[in-house]
């Protein structure tokens, strides 16, 4: 049965997200099951490889598999792998196939509304975009994440839909996801919250996100310094299209540009704050090099960079390793492994950055985190948790001044 109902002038572009009651219940289904695969198929797949995998190869060699790689060779037979992998994969493609339909159905509407609102700018925000920008191949050549169409994928004129694939499918991939607990800004609070609150007196007057996407992880930010002038940079037209609409509807200012953060057109020590999440790992190295160079380029003295990323292979297990790098091979991420396995200092330090000045941690993520031991963890007395069960790594540095 289809729910649709008529909505005049929606509030927020997701009031345009109207599937039918079968396409809840699949998304439920699909949400339900990535979460069976990401932690209860997981921690199945991690025993049988404790209990079989790891004592056999103590026992022929002497020793444990000492990487990833060298577990994924011993796992690759094994059913408890081949059944995880299988479950993870359809149900990573499936979470976005929930959300084309309803997309079909309402695209001339999302569109016309995200024109609207950006003709109207009810919180004053702007949305410059490039139609000449050459969007990377590394971001073009693959549907990364197994987003069909990718990142940057347009369809009409002033196209909104991508963008709009991404966040209501990527609400079905979290749904259910008891470890993360968060709605999608989750590393943006839990970064600002440390920022905080272990650097008092930092006060941005103006901040960057790289890879904004739809400013999910930038729009928080203005609840914790709300005087910041807030700029989120991305090279997909639809996904920065559905942003604005979504901040401006939110009453949020923030400033999108279509932009490669490889070569950016804000002035030298424009920005006290730069940060970004899920986003190096997307990159070719020369790439992250231009990147964390722009960086460099665009702080002010004192200011810094704060970038949530997976944890890079050296400050992890091999067991974690080897399931973080599955992405790489199933997930469409090439450049994963390439990502962690450099040594984040010595990148931070050939953009410019004084080693020093460099820092890799864990951050607790504020939506699970008991609160209270808050001041427990900044005086290093409570543990940081686990990067992905509680945690967010992250790698960043003051510029100096
Ligand atoms: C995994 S998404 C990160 C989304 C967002 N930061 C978040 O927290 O959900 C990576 C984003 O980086 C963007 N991107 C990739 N390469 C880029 C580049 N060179 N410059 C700007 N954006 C880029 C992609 O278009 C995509 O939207």
């Amino acid at each position: 049965m289809n729910e649709a109902h008529t909505v005049e002038r929606p509030t927020d572009i997701d009031e345009l997200f109207r599937p039918t009651q079968d396409e809840r219940a699949r998304r439920g289904f699909v949400s339900a099951l990535r979460n069976h695969a990401k932690v209860t198929m997981r921690d199945a797949m991690q025993r049988h490889y404790e209990q079989v995998i790891e004592p056999a190869h103590v026992a022929l060699h002497g020793h444990p598999p000492v990487s990833g790689a060298a577990i994924e060779e011993l796992m690759q037979d094994q059913p408890a792998y081949q059944i995880y992998g299988s479950v993870r994969y359809n149900a990573q493609r499936m979470v976005y196939l929930t959300a084309i339909d309803p997309i079909e159905r309402e695209h001339e509407r999302l569109v016309q509304f995200a024109r609207t609102v950006a003709s109207e700018r009810p919180a004053g925000g702007t949305l410059r975009l490039n139609s000449e920008l050459a969007v990377p191949r590394y971001v073009t050549a693959l549907d990364v994440h197994l987003i069909p169409g990718g990142f940057h994928s347009e369809y009409v004129a002033d196209d909104v839909a991508q963008g709009a694939l991404i966040a209501w499918g990527g609400q079905a991939s979290r749904g259910a996801n008891v470890e993360r607990a968060d709605d999608g800004g989750g590393v943006a609070r839990s970064i600002a919250t440390w920022l905080k609150r272990a650097h008092p007196k930092f006060k941005p007057a103006a901040m960057l996100d790289l890879g904004t996407q739809s400013g999910k992880n930038l729009v928080p930010y203005l609840d914790v310094f709300p005087q910041v002038e807030a700029h989120g940079v991305d090279v997909s037209a639809p996904a920065l299209r559905y942003g604005h609409v979504k901040a401006e509807c939110a009453g949020k200012r923030v400033h999108f540009s279509q932009q490669n953060a490889e070569e950016l057109d804000f002035p030298d020590a424009h920005f006290q704050l730069i940060v970004s999440s899920f986003f190096f790992h997307e990159l070719p190295l020369k790439a992250t090099r231009r990147i964390l160079a722009e960086c460099h380029r665009l702080l002010a003295p004192g200011g810094m960079m704060v970038h949530m990323e997976l944890p890079p292979h050296e400050l992890c297990t091999a067991w974690q390793n080897f399931y973080w790098d599955w992405d790489a091979k199933h997930n469409n991420e090439p450049f994963y492994v390439d990502f962690r396995s450099q040594e984040l200092p010595t990148l931070m330090s050939e953009a410019g950055f004084d080693k020093d000045a460099t820092f890799m941690r864990v951050v607790p993520n504020v939506a699970t985190f008991d609160m209270q031991q808050y001041e427990g963890f900044l005086a290093g007395e409570v543990a940081a948790p686990l990067h992905g069960r509680g945690g967010w790594f992250v790698f960043g540095a003051r510029k100096d001044g």
